[in-house]
């Protein structure tokens, strides 16, 4: 997306900034209090404001925990489940309302997308991020900054970069290898920031490797603004800055919320002494400046929005939210006249966001039950209640056992179970990922009243389902949907929506079987992301461990076919051509997965990693041709000896299928490499001197001046030319008997690197 907005006021811009004296421009740099900018002459004072699955406008007395009261607004499903639709279409409509809500109340930068990866189930805010896959989570998160940019509304995309836990997570250092740094945890910010060029970054409150985000030159500068070409300005999460001065030396524009104008004192003061150069104040400045103009150029006044129709897209997205997980039997959809007995107190009162700074205060709020009561034939006659716990989560045996009797008496038992809100928030983990006890015994004394049993969870992180996932029939994902997941519940579970929605993240046997639980959340404030590259579905897939359900999974009410895939390449990268086919005789919708590898590459990879989704809308028998492209940039892997991303040449393994654990069709493609320039040196081994294309001749000839002998007896004995291949070409020479020094080995690697 081209950002006209900026290139028409550059000019403008520069005017106002030249006319500001330093203090102005000191105090453009951070807050006027909570929520605002300080304006200057020229500069008008914009609002800022949580975010991301609604606009939590606070009425007085600002914080940033969502502890005071916000303006209704409606709460669209948060990113946990907006993720699990696979629906760029839906979360780029959903985008637009945002907007529209943000303009009619004066809002000009919206809080959000939260696009950090789910690395462990634990981490407190998974609720509020896309996926545990970073081209999930770009592509999605994209999909949310162009609907809303559209409506002339800022995205803030956050939190930039690895805040990944909650857990001390001011200070905590997330130690990351390159690889992985780059490849799971930076690439969902690099897609959104190179397609859609959100208008503010925030930068998060921990550290990576050691040095906090907010004062990050190699972060904020080096690879955010030179390597991505972000051109928008990076405001800082609330109280994430450490050092001011050191921040804006880095690479941090604005300081949210203010400081009272203790820090732009230092700012003022560095500049004076001379420590920090007046042009990158200015630069800090002068975008603070053309992010208040954009702002203003998207702000109309009196501007409204339907909150019906809001409402109405609200439901849309919640019930293409929800994963149905299994289904035996068809149990569901209920048909209308079936005798239901609805349990649990969630279906009453639901939970349908996490706590923190994204506490959205609804325009109003559905309940599952009064919905299915609406869907049902005969309302309140079929449908029975009972809420088989306490709200507050206290045991109570004469619930449990007035659910036995709603149980028994009906065909059906929806129990609903889940998280209580007080397990999951912003601002710290969850210790476990187990359901409540008592919501667990009552499962159990229904299952037993009833094997007719429907679960249907809320929740905002994955929980364990292995204790009853084989002794009922039925389940359904609901996360946390939003004001109008009630309703969304109630349409799938009768099937006036046919389910579509695919699990973002893997559903564990256990807690230990995941990637990060050795490392997670660290010990005196570090942590260390000790498995790489190996996150979410490619640890379960490279360690072959078995899974509850697999990420990408997801049920319909119908079936899909998946047939006559082909992969061709052209410039951009792959294509990916299918028909799918809706077997079934419902509607329904098919998310298609295409996922890569490459057998044999030199550098490690996980068994399959995603890297293109469609989610195509069939009707009952209907067949259709899609197409998915993967971009050719998306194969690539970092290479830490260059410092570059390169693609590896080499013949990949592109699997189609409807998770990631069910693949359709397998097919493969050659693909041309990248040149990688690898100086070579002393330290170079032999083997590297072997792959290399001019210096392996010079090493043959070496070998062959040493007589056919030599040759042969290195060459021909695969163990002995193993041995040598990891020698450092420096330690060879002089040893006795070699016939080649130190100054021909320089030579050689001289004429070799000139040559590559
Ligand atoms: C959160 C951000 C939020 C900000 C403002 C912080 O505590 O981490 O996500 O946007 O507060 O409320």
């Amino acid at each position: 997306m081209t950002d006209t907005t900026t290139t028409q006021s550059e000019a403008s811009v520069d005017e106002t900034l030249a006319a500001l004296t330093l203090e102005e421009k000191a105090s453009l740099t951070s807050g006027a209090d909570f929520w605002t900018t300080k304006s200057a002459p020229g500069v008008p004072s914009i609002m800022l404001t949580d975010g991301p699955h609604g606009v939590r406008k606070q009425r007085a007395n600002g914080d940033h925990l969502g502890i005071t009261d916000s303006v209704p607004a409606t709460c669209f499903p948060p990113a946990v489940a907006l993720g699990s639709s696979w629906d760029v279409t839906l979360l780029e409509r959903v985008g637009i309302a945002l907007g529209e809500e943000s303009v009619a109340e004066n809002v000009g930068v919206l809080l959000g997308p939260g696009i950090n990866i789910k690395r462990s189930p634990l981490g407190g805010r998974n609720f509020e991020y896309l996926s545990e896959d970073p081209i999930a989570s770009g592509v999605l998160g994209s999909a949310l900054v162009r609907g809303l940019q559209s409506q002339g509304v800022g995205a803030s995309l956050k939190h930039f970069a690895a805040n990944n836990q909650e857990a001390d997570r001011m200070r905590v250092s997330a130690d990351i290898d390159e690889r992985p740094l780059r490849e799971i945890y930076l690439r969902g910010f690099q897609r959104v920031v190179e397609d859609e060029q959100p208008w503010t970054v925030m930068c998060s409150y921990n550290r990576l490797n050691g040095v906090y985000t907010s004062e990050d030159p190699w972060l904020l500068n080096t690879v955010l603004r030179d390597e991505w070409g972000f051109t928008g300005l990076v405001v800082s999460d609330w109280g994430a800055v450490n050092d001011r001065v050191a921040g804006v030396a880095a690479g941090l524009d604005l300081e949210m919320p203010s400081s009272s104008g203790r820090t732009n004192a230092q700012l003022v003061e560095a500049v004076r002494s001379g420590t920090l150069a007046e042009s990158v104040l200015d630069t800090a400045a002068r975008r603070a400046i053309d992010l208040a103009f954009k702002a203003v150029a998207g702000a109309r006044d009196g501007a409204t929005y339907d909150a019906d129709a809001h409402h109405a897209l609200a439901r849309e997205a919640a019930s293409a939210s929800i994963v149905l997980l299994k289904n035996d039997g068809d149990l569901l959809p209920l048909a209308t006249d079936a005798a239901v007995a609805v349990i649990g107190e969630l279906a009453r009162t639901p939970r349908y966001q996490g706590a923190g700074s994204s506490l959205i205060n609804p325009t109003k709020l559905d309940n599952a039950l009064d919905e299915i009561r609406v869907l049902a034939a005969s309302g309140a006659e079929n449908v029975t209640f009972a809420p088989g716990y306490a709200a507050d989560g206290t045991e109570d045996a004469g619930l449990v056992a007035e659910a036995v009797v709603a149980a028994s008496a009906a065909s059906v038992a929806v129990v609903f179970v889940g998280v209580p809100a007080e397990q999951e928030s912003e601002g710290f983990d969850r210790d476990h990922i187990e359901l409540p006890a008592e919501q667990l015994a009552l499962l159990d004394a229904v299952i037993a009243a009833n094997p007719n049993t429907v679960v249907v969870l809320s929740n905002g992180g994955v929980v364990r389902l292995s204790g009853f996932a084989d002794r009922v029939p039925a389940i359904v994902e609901g996360w946390l949907l939003g004001q109008a997941g009630g309703g969304a519940v109630a349409d799938v579970l009768y099937g006036a929506v046919n389910p579509s929605g695919r699990l973002q993240e893997t559903i564990p046997v256990r807690l230990q079987d995941t990637a990060a639980y050795l490392d997670f959340p660290g010990e005196h404030g570090h942590v260390r992301y000790g498995e790489g590259l190996f996150v979410g579905y490619r640890w379960f897939d490279a360690r072959e461990i078995e899974v509850s359900f697999p990420y990408g999974h997801g049920l319909s009410y119908t079936t899909f076919d998946h047939s006559d895939v082909s992969v061709t390449t052209d410039a951009a990268g792959l294509v990916v051509r299918l028909t799918v086919t809706n077997t079934g005789s419902r509607d329904g919708a098919e998310v298609v997965q295409v996922y890569t590898s490459l057998p044999g590459s030199a550098v490690v990879r996980a068994p399959r990693e995603l890297k293109g989704f469609t989610k195509v809308a069939l009707a009952a028998g209907e067949s259709r041709v899609v197409e998915v492209a993967v971009r050719r940039e998306d194969l690539a892997y970092f290479d830490t000896r260059v410092g570059q991303w390169v693609v590896e040449g080499g013949s990949y393994t592109v699997e189609v299928g409807a998770s990631s654990r069910d693949i359709r069709a397998t097919s493969s493609v050659e693909v041309s490499g990248d040149a990688v320039r690898v100086t070579l040196d002393l330290n170079s081994s032999i083997g590297e001197l072997m792959a290399h294309p001019v210096a392996s001749q010079f090493i043959l000839q070496a070998m062959a001046s040493q007589g056919e002998g030599f040759t042969s007896a290195l060459m021909d004995d695969p163990g002995m030319f193993k041995m040598m291949e990891s020698f450092p070409i420096g330690r060879l020479a002089g040893f006795p008997g070699m016939g080649i020094d130190r100054d021909q080995i320089e030579q050689l690697l001289a004429a070799a690197n000139a040559a590559s």
